[in-house]
């Protein structure tokens, strides 16, 4: 059978009839809003590279969240700013950082928003890399007692899922053990699987003041030009107990969104990166694309490719355009 028999068009001749068999839905349910915390009162700090997006002081975090936990906004994900950043990353692990205080006030006013928390060294470390330094090299091994430290301590301030995105090997295992003893059974990791070392990032490092001081994320995060080595990553993490497991960026990498959802069945999540964000919106802002349209558009594409979750600086806008 063929044309003049086969007419695909048959089923694009109304908005009716194309909602009848659209195949892909994006529901605000699937969306996680990142948040960047910084301390102080009163606080809401643009960020010139992410138009609309700000750094709050925890109050404002609070008001933001509870707005967009009424848009329907299920999860939020936390990125600490500290009062002083050092070589250990002291603030990344201590008991009443900026996000342990962050999550005990939004577990507090909204109890059933879910929060992540983002676990990594960068953002408090003085020389911006993810792990331990020594003699110009970011070591592994020393880097994951830390991060299992800012695990337990998120998770003691009540944080519901954990989310390492520092890229070192075996975190994942470390992380499990340390929140096990710790009496956090029930705690699921999310890990930033398949991250890979991205342009992409240039705004957040602004967002979160963590460009690295030195060199760059090449020895940690991954070679971009590479897809099985992405798939022994979500391997090793699943193998290591991630719940959910990532792949960001998210347009560039959406092969790997579908090929991880493919070959391991499990819950996938997709990170839409700050880049990804500031080139729509630079675009939006010139009048040269439609912004909804676009985003809109995007966010599905997440969704067909595979993923069941995706973090994107617009999942409260997406809320109040789905309404
Ligand atoms: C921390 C971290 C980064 C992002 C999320 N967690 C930055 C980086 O790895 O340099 C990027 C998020 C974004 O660009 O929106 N390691």
């Amino acid at each position: 059978m063929n044309f003049p028999n086969l007419r695909p068009r048959r089923l694009r001749q109304s908005a009716a009839l194309r909602a009848l068999v659209r195949e892909t839905e994006l529901s605000v349910s699937h969306l996680v809003q990142p948040y960047f915390v910084r301390p102080g009162r009163n606080i809401r700090k643009p960020i010139k590279s992410m138009p609309g997006q700000f750094q709050f002081s925890i109050d404002q975090l609070v008001r933001e969240a509870e707005q967009a936990y009424w848009l329907g906004v299920p999860a939020v994900i936390l990125f600490g700013l500290p009062e002083r950043k050092d070589a250990k990353a002291s603030g990344a692990y201590a008991a009443n950082g900026i996000v342990p205080q962050a999550v005990r006030a939004l577990k507090k006013a909204v109890p059933e928003l879910l929060v992540i928390t983002d676990v990594c060294l960068c953002e408090y470390t003085s020389h911006g890399h993810c792990g331990v330094v020594r003699d110009g090299k970011v070591l592994n091994d020393p880097t994951l007692t830390l991060l299992a430290k800012s695990a337990v301590a998120h998770a003691n301030a009540g944080a519901d899922i954990i989310a390492p995105s520092d890229m070192m090997d075996g975190r994942v295992a470390a992380i499990r053990a340390a929140l096990d003893k710790a009496g956090h059974t029930d705690t699921p990791i999310m890990s930033y699987a398949a991250k890979f070392a991205s342009a992409f990032y240039g705004p957040f490092r602004e967002a979160a003041e963590s460009p690295p001081q030195f060199g760059d994320r090449k020895t940690y995060q991954m070679d971009f030009a590479n897809a099985n080595e992405a798939l022994r990553e979500v391997a090793l993490d699943i193998a290591e107990g991630a719940d959910i497991v990532m792949v960001k960026p998210g347009l560039p990498y959406l092969d790997l969104v579908w090929r991880v959802k493919e070959k391991f069945g499990y819950p996938v999540a997709v990170y839409n990166v700050s880049g990804e964000y500031a080139m729509l919106k630079a675009a939006a802002g010139n009048g040269w694309l439609d912004e909804k349209q676009a985003v809109l558009e995007m966010l599905t594409s997440f969704r067909r490719a595979g993923a069941d979750i995706i973090l994107t600086y617009w999942a409260t806008t997406t809320a109040k355009w789905l309404k």
